[in-house]
């Protein structure tokens, strides 16, 4: 398992990896160094993906936005998330428990068979 930032350090060949987790947050839409990232990947080649969009009000547009580059890249979508930062700040959603965003990564994971 690899985590890295969006950079242009992070891995651009992805065949030695079976799940893809995506995570952005929303500054008017998707961070643009996430978008500018799978564009630098291009061809996703079937990759399983998680995609987990946080932002203060409207995470959905980023999720959505990710989710449609995603599959125009020949990404496979599997479990896309919006959720609100605030809700983690407030404790809605505690960090690290069950529905975080580490859960649903750990979720994603586990439906690929081995
Ligand atoms: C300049 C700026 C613009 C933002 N625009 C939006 C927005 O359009 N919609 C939204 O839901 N949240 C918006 N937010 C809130 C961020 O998405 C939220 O704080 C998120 O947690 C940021 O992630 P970060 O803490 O990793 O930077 C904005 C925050 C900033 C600083």
């Amino acid at each position: 398992m690899e985590i890295t930032t969006a950079s242009s350090q992070a891995p651009s060949n992805l065949s030695k990896y079976s799940l893809l987790v995506v995570g952005t947050p929303t500054y008017g839409g998707p961070g643009q160094a996430v978008v500018r990232y799978i564009d630098r990947v291009g061809d996703l080649y079937g990759i399983n993906t998680t995609i987990i969009a946080v932002g203060g009000g409207s995470p959905e547009r980023s999720a959505d936005a990710i989710n449609q580059q995603v599959r125009a890249s020949n990404g496979t979508v599997v479990k896309s998330l919006a959720q609100s930062s605030m809700s983690t700040l407030i404790g809605v959603v505690p960090s690290g428990g069950a529905g975080s965003q580490a859960d649903v990564a750990r979720q994603a994971g586990a439906q690929i068979p081995p």
